[in-house]
């Protein structure tokens, strides 16, 4: 079988080969340049999902094929644990992001594996300095990824069904979302200080033993797009430095450039001693890891953590570079604040239209559309929700539908959008909520 007859494929025939939950949706998409892709077919859609949240400097950056078909002709993947500039050089670029605070750098595959090491080595951390126990903090609706701990760190029941211990790393607790929408509270400071304060409890009534680790991603991406109330995130990390633990800030989704912010922590005053990535750093291809301070990252002794790829993947490297010079120099973070800031003005237009949008959120290129069926008591609406990713697909655009409840539309396209094509979004949003008032 050739590439040719592979893309030709129905998906009934991909059905019997990949296992459920691989990419079986249609359409059959084949092709993307910036922030359009083209089906099988030739028909183009408007992506709004962008992989999801992986190709924020566009569908095939010529930067970014070019440094990969340049690295492609020198070397694939390094032998083995020999130095590499280009690993080297990269680590040394994101470090240099922090100012060196965030100084040691490990590269994996994927943002599962990232978040992975990054408990691993705030574990080995808490041996090395005496602690009583290996507790750790995370929030409900979160969304860490689906390897055995990451899973059980995320704070979505729906997602470990079924899996028994794979699903339950010992010692994890989960504490409240700052999700103001569904909190019943009236005052967004009051209710982010509330909801830190949650954690102290946490703290002192449910964990089994000592916690040294908190996860926590900046703003909640998967589990429905939840920004923090401004005064949240520093009163977490008051809490965590009294308590002596180690703060994991999950920038797997949100971070290079998608908030409007090269990191979406940086919209508030908070120091994170580990930060994970993954996604938009490769550009299209894999490539993640998690940056940490000296202390912390110091931690890991000889043979105490690798993988095969990882720093060895000279493709990933490669594309990296290329993602981090077009996030600089096309100001891909100031235009994802600038269209941000003009898609939620008008999704916000919308909702004074659609009764059925209950809540309109997010920061940058990270955005979230709560679709409900009433809303006084705010019933979430997943059939319409579905109904509208369905219509909106038929119609050349693409979205994702999030959250617990099934009834956020997910918006996260790549950072490279145009206004002309955030008009366009709006318009068929627009166009497809007023054909669905049925639903
Ligand atoms: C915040 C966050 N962490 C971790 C992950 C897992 O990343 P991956 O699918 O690369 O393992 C995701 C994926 O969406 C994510 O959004």
């Amino acid at each position: 079988m050739n590439t040719k007859t592979v893309e030709r494929q129905t998906p009934a025939v991909m059905d019997k080969h990949l296992v459920p939950g691989s990419n079986m949706a249609q359409p059959t998409i084949v092709e993307g340049s910036g922030c359009i892709v083209t089906d099988i077919d030739g028909k183009r859609y408007l992506d709004l999902e962008a992989g999801p949240g992986v190709v924020s400097v566009g569908h095939c950056h010529p930067r970014v094929t070019a440094a990969i078909r340049e690295q492609a002709g020198k070397m694939l993947q390094g032998p083995g644990r020999y130095f590499s500039p280009l690993t080297s050089g990269l680590a040394e670029r994101i470090s240099n992001l922090s100012d060196d605070r965030l100084c040691r750098v490990f590269f994996a595959n994927s943002g599962a594996e990232a978040n992975d090491g990054a408990i691993k080595i705030s574990f080995k951390h808490a041996t090395k300095t005496h602690r009583q126990g290996y507790g750790v903090l995370s929030l409900e609706h979160s969304f860490h990824g689906r390897l055995s701990l990451p899973l059980s760190l995320t704070g979505n029941a729906s997602r470990k069904k079924g899996f028994g211990p794979y699903a339950a790393f010992p010692g994890i607790v989960h504490g409240p979302a700052p999700y103001f929408y569904r909190s019943g509270a009236k005052n967004e400071l009051d209710f982010g200080k509330a909801c830190a304060l949650q954690i102290e409890d946490i703290i002192k009534t449910r964990a089994p033993g000592e916690i040294v680790t908190m996860i926590l991603e900046p703003i909640i991406c998967v589990g429905g797009v939840f920004v923090p109330p401004d005064n949240y995130l520093p009163e977490v990390q008051r809490i965590c430095r009294k308590h002596n633990i180690t703060i994991v800030m999950d920038e797997v989704f949100s971070g290079w450039g998608r908030t409007g912010k090269l990191m979406a922590h940086h919209h508030w005053d908070v120091e994170p001693d580990i930060v994970t990535f993954a996604k938009a750093i490769g550009g299209g291809v894999p490539l993640a890891g998690f940056m940490a301070t000296e202390k912390l990252g110091m931690a890991f002794d000889e043979g105490d953590h690798f993988t095969t790829f990882g720093a060895n993947n000279q493709i990933g490297m490669a594309a990296g570079h290329a993602v981090l010079d077009i996030l600089a120099e096309e100001k891909l973070a100031e235009n994802a604040q600038d269209l941000g800031e003009r898609f939620l003005n008008g999704l916000r237009q919308l909702k004074e239209k659609h009764p059925a949008i209950g809540d309109v959120r997010g920061r940058g290129l990270m955005i979230g559309v709560e679709l409900v069926k009433d809303r006084a008591t705010k019933e979430p609406h997943p059939a319409l929700t579905t109904h509208v990713q369905k219509t909106l697909r038929e119609r050349g655009v693409l979205v994702s539908t999030t959250g617990v409840h099934g009834c956020v539309l997910r918006i996260t396209p790549p950072l490279v959008l145009t206004a002309d094509q955030v008009d366009e979004a709006l318009r068929q949003i627009d166009g497809v909520l007023e054909d669905s008032r049925h639903v």
